[in-house]
């Protein structure tokens, strides 16, 4: 039977539910710049670092702009998540994301953090879940970005695990292109993912045993 090594956490839609701030503060910015913005779009963003989720929505537009107004419209984005991330506190974590957390740990299984996010550090401070991850790789800790399996492969080194021993936690399709990529066994959260080695319909369908007899 194979085991369980690491289990790897996407942040944003697996452990709170930040990635409707995201799509919040995103469809405001579309707005300013007079670009089409719904949930269908949204979905090519998720997982997708701020800059090439800005660059995207520009070329759904058919905008272009300087480096410098990119910056400048990149950062007002991140101004209003911010300000929507500011008074997130542990009642904010996803319905069964904490248990399963703490089943996991507390089994002896390495847990890791690989999040897309800049906002990563101080989200999962709020959330009062540090202590239930032994790694935190971050958008500032890597070149590639998500469907690029680096995030993944960087967590699973950090923890001193093989790939092959990993689970990959992740609510967008990008995350789980990654995880393949990467070799590891992919747990998608939403039932519209493909190519999930076990689809759960939202975070209170998560749970170790169930797990395991897939991973196995
Ligand atoms: C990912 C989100 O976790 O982080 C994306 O799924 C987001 O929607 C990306 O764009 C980057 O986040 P931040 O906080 O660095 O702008
Ligand atoms: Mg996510």
């Amino acid at each position: 039977m194979n085991e369980i090594k690491g289990v790897l956490f996407d942040l944003d839609g697996v452990i709170t539910d930040t990635a409707e701030y995201h799509y919040e503060a995103w469809k405001k910015l579309a707005e300013e710049l007079d670009i089409p913005f719904d949930r269908e779009f949204n979905e090519k963003l998720k997982g997708v670092g701020r800059m090439e989720s800005l660059n995207l929505i520009l070329e759904h537009g058919g905008k272009e702009l300087s480096e410098t107004d990119k910056e400048y419209y990149a950062s007002k984005k991140n101004d209003h998540y911010k300000t929507m991330i500011s008074d997130i506190t542990p009642n904010d974590l996803l319905p069964g994301i904490l248990e399963f957390m703490e089943e996991v740990k507390s089994s002896g299984i390495k847990t890791a953090l690989a999040s897309s996010s800049k906002n990563a550090q101080p989200v999962i401070e709020r959330l009062g879940i540090t202590h239930l991850l032994d790694e935190v790789v971050d958008a500032s800790k890597i070149e590639r970005g998500k469907p690029n399996p680096e995030i993944f492969l960087k967590a699973a080194e950090q923890l001193r695990q093989p790939a092959s021993g990993c689970v990959g936690v992740e609510d967008a399709q990008a995350g789980v292109e990654a995880i393949k990529s990467a070799g590891m066994f992919a747990l998608g959260v939403g039932e519209s993912l493909k190519k999930a080695d076990w689809i759960v319909r939202d975070t209170t369908e998560l749970n170790l045993e169930d797990l395991r007899q897939r991973f196995a």
